[in-house]
């Protein structure tokens, strides 16, 4: 018996009954029946959440790219794999069918050999959301070579760091990138990151923007050229289960960014699994997500989870907003999508020009949306049900983090009744479990705690590159034998689930994950700051914002304070990248600290979300007479 399309709600739970009883029998069919293996596993699962260590599969070999390209071409050649639509709505739409899909890849595949890239070296991937951005993904995968997709919206700084975390040798890029009426020197960042990284020895560069654009001689090659030379031949590397497939940083409440390690088989059957259902994709069905495959979205949800499933995805260049507002629902009309998946701040900025660009368009094609990222609010939710669903399309709520690989939590359509602003029911495998700050287990429903999940699933992140007892502490030391997330949740009457956010000091602003740690240091880094804290704040349209309080140097001149907002904001977009940029800087003479001088951000965040009417016992600080002082002028 197959359950790998569940259709109604009955299965739901009958399918879900099954995979918490007899986890390995369950996902064992799962595996055996939908996926191309060279060798069968020996064990399904092993797991110790206490060192952590965590195997599915193990035994198993197999390559990822023969279950999303090869196995497909008998019956989908000639089907469009990734339909790639640019960001200027003049210039033309490319279908890359399974079959084109398979040479680019392979050829691909082997420049990267042909330049000395192999199994298990780390390549970047800082590259625009152009084809050749999925081609090179897989690319790395067909050779075993492990990718590091870095967003191509973060600094040169930021690049850095992550080419450096992991010990990249290959950075892949292009001339530039387009985004709205404006283009990005992506190159001239890579440069500059490049001066700081000597693992680097070869930088391959698309043409994209056809800008003029400095080469480094021996380490800068045009991609093209290698391309045309190289075979449409390329046999897959035959990987262990667990072998690494990619790096992914996210970013942590403190210090550097986390490298997570995704592994190939586990991260494989679980999105291609998680993808068929909740979007229930049925075949010649035109899928549509809109996130960059430089978060974890756009790899499992954009590139992995559709090609194993032989579907038709979608990758569009372009912003939301241009030429107008109106972009998104015109690609909708153009491509006929049928499921369309897309984050709340998304919906919260065209929710704002009004239905009028939203009633333009053919939508009748649409089946299922979808939300991923932050909490999505009540009044966002109505607006995308009723303008863009026209009240038939479900919605689903889907949570899930970098770390967990795929969704986790979601209503299936047509399947799981849906409620505004919650997530609803754990999806096939995954059991979560929320906690009281006692390390106990809230059972029952109508509850609230700290959200963990007590069972391994198969596409959770192995370990943390280069960091394990990071890994340890950050996911497996605050609850004893759960993975903790980081989120808050509440459970209602009848276990459905609604994430209310995080509990940490990481803060979501438009959908990105920011920890305030690394930008109150970018922050120190001028001059005239002696010291500063973060705290995030309601925005209707970013779901939070960034307010910064800082303490200036006394150097007895006065200096213009909105200049000094700037030149902060400015040192913040070079070592991060504009998302991280404050909308609020407030200038204080201190900062309000615990006798052990620890800063109390509880009360910095009661201040900057306007809600000074119960601060708590603020005698026992160790200067509590700052915290009038920040009240009266806060902005
Ligand atoms: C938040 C994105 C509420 C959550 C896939 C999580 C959500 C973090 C939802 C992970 C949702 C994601 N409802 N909150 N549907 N989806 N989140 O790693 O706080 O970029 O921990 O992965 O986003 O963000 P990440």
């Amino acid at each position: 018996m197959s359950n790998y399309h569940i259709k109604h709600l009955e299965e739901y739970y009958q399918v879900y009954r099954k995979s918490v009883r007899e986890p390995e029998n369950f996902w064992e069919e799962i595996a055996e029946e939908h996926f191309m293996w060279q060798k069968k596993w020996d064990k399904v699962l092993s797991w110790d959440f206490s060192k952590p260590e965590i195997k599915w599969f193990e035994g198993a070999q197999l390559n990822i790219t023969e279950n999303c390209i090869d196995r497909h071409l008998a019956t989908r050649g000639d089907k469009t794999a990734i339909l790639f639509e640019p960001n200027d709505p003049n210039e033309p739409a490319i279908h890359i069918s399974y079959k084109e899909l398979a040479e680019r890849v392979n050829k691909f595949a082997n420049v990267l050999k042909s330049q000395g890239i192999k199994r298990g070296d780390r390549v970047c991937v800082y590259l625009p959301m152009i084809p050749e951005l999925a081609v090179a993904v897989l690319a790395c995968a067909r050779i075993g070579a492990i990718h590091s997709v870095v967003f191509a919206g973060f600094s040169s700084t930021a690049l850095a760091t992550r080419i450096n975390d992991s010990e990249c040798k290959m950075v892949l890029t292009s001339d530039g990138s387009y985004r709205g009426k404006k283009t990005i020197d992506l190159k001239g960042i890579v440069d500059d990151a490049l001066k700081d990284c000597p693992c680097v020895e070869t930088v391959l560069v698309a043409k994209r923007i056809h800008s003029d654009i400095h080469m480094e001689a021996r380490r800068d090659k045009w991609l093209q050229p290698l391309l045309d030379e190289a075979s449409t031949e390329c046999k897959a590397e035959v990987m262990n289960a667990e072998d690494p497939l990619f790096i992914l940083y996210t970013s942590g409440s403190t210090g550097m960014p986390k490298g997570m390690v995704h592994s190939i088989a586990g991260y494989m059957v679980y999105t291609a699994y998680t993808f068929k259902n909740v979007f229930q994709y049925r075949e010649n069905d035109i899928y549509w997500c809109t996130a960059d495959i430089g978060w974890i979205t756009g790899h499992s949800y954009i590139v992995y989870g559709p090609l194993a499933n032989g579907a038709t995805t979608v990758m569009f260049e372009g912003v939301p907003s241009y030429p107008n507002f109106g972009r998104f629902w015109e690609i909708v009309e153009k491509h006929k999508i049928n499921q369309f998946y897309t984050a709340p701040t998304a919906i919260r900025a065209l929710s704002k020009q009004g239905s009028e660009l939203v009633d333009k368009y053919d939508l009748s094609s649409l089946k299922t949306l979808g939300s991923v990222g932050e909490p999505i609010n009540e009044e966002a939710w109505h607006w995308y049900n009723d303008n863009v669903g026209k009240k038939k399309s479900p919605i689903v709520d889907t949570w899930w983090q970098t770390e967990t690989g795929g969704i986790m939590i979601s209503p299936i359509p047509f399947v799981t009744p849906t409620k505004p602003t919650y997530a609803t029911l754990p999806f096939i495998g995954i059991q979560p479990a929320l906690m009281d700050e006692e390390g106990e287990e809230i059972k029952g429903n109508q509850v609230d705690g700290r959200l963990c999940i007590k069972f391994p699933w198969p596409s959770m992140a192995r370990t943390i590159w280069g960091n394990h007892q990071r890994y340890k502490d950050t996911y497996f030391s605050a609850f004893e034998n759960k993975y903790f997330t980081g989120d808050g949740a509440l459970r209602d009457e009848v276990g459905y689930y609604r994430i209310t956010g995080r509990v940490d000091d990481v803060i979501i602003v438009s959908g990105h994950n920011l920890g305030t740690a690394p930008i109150e240091d970018a922050v120190n880094e001028h001059p005239a700051v002696v010291e500063s804290a973060i705290v995030g704040f309601p925005h209707d349209v970013k779901g939070n914002a960034l307010y910064g309080y800082v303490i200036l140097k006394d150097t007895g001149e006065s200096r213009d304070q909105n200049n000094l907002r700037n030149e902060i904001n400015q040192i913040i977009t070079e070592h991060i990248g504009p998302i991280a940029k404050l909308d609020k800087i407030q200038f204080t003479s201190g900062l309000p600290k615990t006798r052990s001088g620890k800063i109390m951000r509880r009360i910095l965040r009661k201040i900057a979300h306007k809600d000074i009417s119960n601060l708590g016992d603020t005698s026992t600080l160790l200067n509590p007479e700052v915290v009038q002082d920040i009240i009266d002028n806060a902005l």
